[in-house]
Order: C-alpha cells, then structure tokens, then sequence
C-alpha cells in the first residue's frame, strides 16, 4: 500500500490540522448577546488545539470515496469535532475523571466554573447538530446526508461513545475482564472514531458494503487508539499531551495497561492498527495519506 514519505506526511498533518482550525472558528457562534459566556466557554474549548484527528479522518475518507461537495463534508468535520470536545469537556468534570488540564490548558470548568463546564458540554453537542443540519440543507443529493446524520447520532450517543462513558464511570475502581475493557473501548472511543470514517463514506454515497469496512476500521482503530492513550497515562508527559499523566491510576480505572502491563498494550496497539490497515488496504480506491494516518497512530506520542 501507498504511503506518504515522512516528512511530507508531517507537512499534509499540519496543513489538514489548520484547515480544521479555521473551519471551526468560522463555524463556532459568534455574537455579543446575553448569553456570550457560553459562546466564550465553546470557543475556549473547541479552539485550545487538540489532534483534530476525527474531522480530518472524515474529510480524508470522503476524498477516498470520490465525495466533492466540501461545504457539505465540512458541516460534519465540525460538527464530529464540536462532539467529540464536548465528550472531553464532561469526562473532565469533577463528578467523572475530574482532570485540571486539557489540550494544553486548563479545563473548561476550571476556567469558567462547574456549571459552565456543564452548559458548554450541553451547547457544543446541540451545536454540532445545527451543525449538521446546515450541512444537509446545502446537500444537492439530502438522502447520503441524512444518513450520515443518522450514524452521527447513534454513534455518539448510548449505543456509541455515551454508553461506553456509562460504563467506564460504572465500572470505576472495580476489577474488569479484557471482554467488559473492550466493550467499553469500542463504544467509548470507537463510536466517534467509527462515525468518522463512516460519514465520510456515507455522505460520498459509498456502496454499504464499504461504509461497513468504515465502520470496521473505526472500531480497530479506536482500540488502538484507547490502548495508546491508556499507555500515554503511563509514559506520556503533561507538556506533550497537554492532559495530566497519571489521570487512569488515581481514578483507579482498569485500563489496558493495568490489566496487561506496557508490552502486552503495546503489541495490542500494533495488532489492532494492523487489522485497520488490512482492510484499508483491500479497499479498491487508496489515500496515501489516510493510510499514512493510521500507521502513524502506534506511535503517536501525544
Ligand atoms: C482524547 O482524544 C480522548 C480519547 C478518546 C482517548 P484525543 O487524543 O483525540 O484528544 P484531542 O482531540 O487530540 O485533544
Ligand atoms: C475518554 O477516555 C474518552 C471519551 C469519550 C472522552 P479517557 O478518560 O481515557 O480520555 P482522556 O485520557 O481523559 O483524554
Ligand atoms: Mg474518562
Ligand atoms: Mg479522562
Ligand atoms: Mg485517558
């Protein structure tokens, strides 16, 4: 399979990541009226950095599946990313993994209260949908939009990444079985990632078939994902992730790593992005960049 050479790959990343960045400024809702702090709240959050991983997936999906309308994709590239800040603006919460620090900053509810925290949760997540919504009035063809809005839905609420947060706090402190860990990988983790790549192929009208190879790598690829994550509480530092280390081990989470110890984590993360890779690579388009992306997550350090 085709793959960027590194350096152009690090070039692409950071071009697609500022696009990303000024999509969303310009989607986020600007006004001076009552209610400004939780447009201040939104913005704070949403803008502090982050990978942009999901919005960058889908768009790059999209191109794989020869998609052309760009203010379409783009509605559901912002509104994945208003979601998935949302899902870190509630886990940061006291009453869940109560962290001081994200995406290099302090949290939201530190900055602007509690309630705030809350309230800014709450409005990015009905954002992202007036979001979408947006982006289904200006599709020329409404049926692969709607359905893209569909997977959205299902994918971030209790049968994706709400469910899997429910079981993650439920099971806090408590010991797991690998079966139970990965049940709360793939909704918690997974249901974002798998709606990423499947929105792509979804509102490019791909052949089910294919959003269903989507929707497999989404799920592989968010094990592996998790599985680094769980690792980089371990081995990371604050200043590269930009998130406290540590967080897994004083919420006394059963993670991956906890469970299996730092080799047997880390051959997991290497098998689970070779099976995304596999099916990438059976697919009969290819995006050098997409398959670049994946392989590049084993050994992200952030
Ligand atoms: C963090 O996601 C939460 C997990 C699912 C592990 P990211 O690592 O993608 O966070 P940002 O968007 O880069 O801040
Ligand atoms: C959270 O997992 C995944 C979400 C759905 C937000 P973590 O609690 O491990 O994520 P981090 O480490 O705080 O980013
Ligand atoms: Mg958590
Ligand atoms: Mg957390
Ligand atoms: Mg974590």
């Amino acid at each position: 399979m085709e793959i960027l050479e590194s350096r152009l790959f690090q070039e692409e990343m950071k071009k697609k990541t500022a696009a990303v960045e000024e999509l969303l400024e310009k989607k986020l809702p600007k006004q001076d009226t009552l209610q400004k702090t939780v447009f201040s709240a939104m913005e704070y959050s949403v803008m502090a950095g982050g990978k942009r991983l999901r919005p960058i997936i889908t768009g790059e999906v999209y191109r794989l599946f020869g998609g052309t309308q760009q203010d379409v994709v783009e509605a559901f590239m912002a509104a994945i990313e208003m979601i998935h800040t949302y899902s870190l603006v509630h886990d940061d919460l006291p009453a869940m993994d109560n962290d001081d620090f994200r995406r290099g900053k302090e949290t939201t509810h530190k900055v602007f209260g509690e309630d705030m925290g809350i309230l800014a949760g709450d409005a990015l997540l009905n954002y992202a949908y007036e979001t979408a919504v947006q982006g289904i009035l200006a599709a020329s063809d409404k049926t692969p939009a709607v359905k893209a809005l569909a997977v959205l839905a299902e994918k971030s609420g209790v049968f994706g990444m709400v469910g899997g947060q429910v079981v993650d706090v439920e099971m806090t402190g408590k010991q797991l079985s690998e079966k139970q860990l990965q049940f709360i990988y793939c909704l918690k983790t997974g249901g974002l990632l798998e709606a990423a790549f499947m929105m792509g192929a979804v509102l490019a009208g791909a052949a089910e078939e294919d959003v269903r190879k989507m929707e497999q790598i989404g799920e592989y690829v968010g094990m592996a994902f998790q599985i680094q994550d769980d690792i980089l509480d371990v081995t990371g530092t604050r200043e590269e992730l930009g998130k406290p280390i540590g967080s897994d081990d004083r919420n006394a989470k059963t993670t991956y790593v906890s469970l299996f110890g730092l080799e047997e984590a880390k051959k997991a993360v290497e098998q689970y992005s070779d099976k995304a890779l596999e099916i990438l690579k059976g697919l009969p388009g290819e995006n050098p960049f997409l398959n670049s992306l994946v392989m590049q997550l084993i050994r992200r350090r952030k």
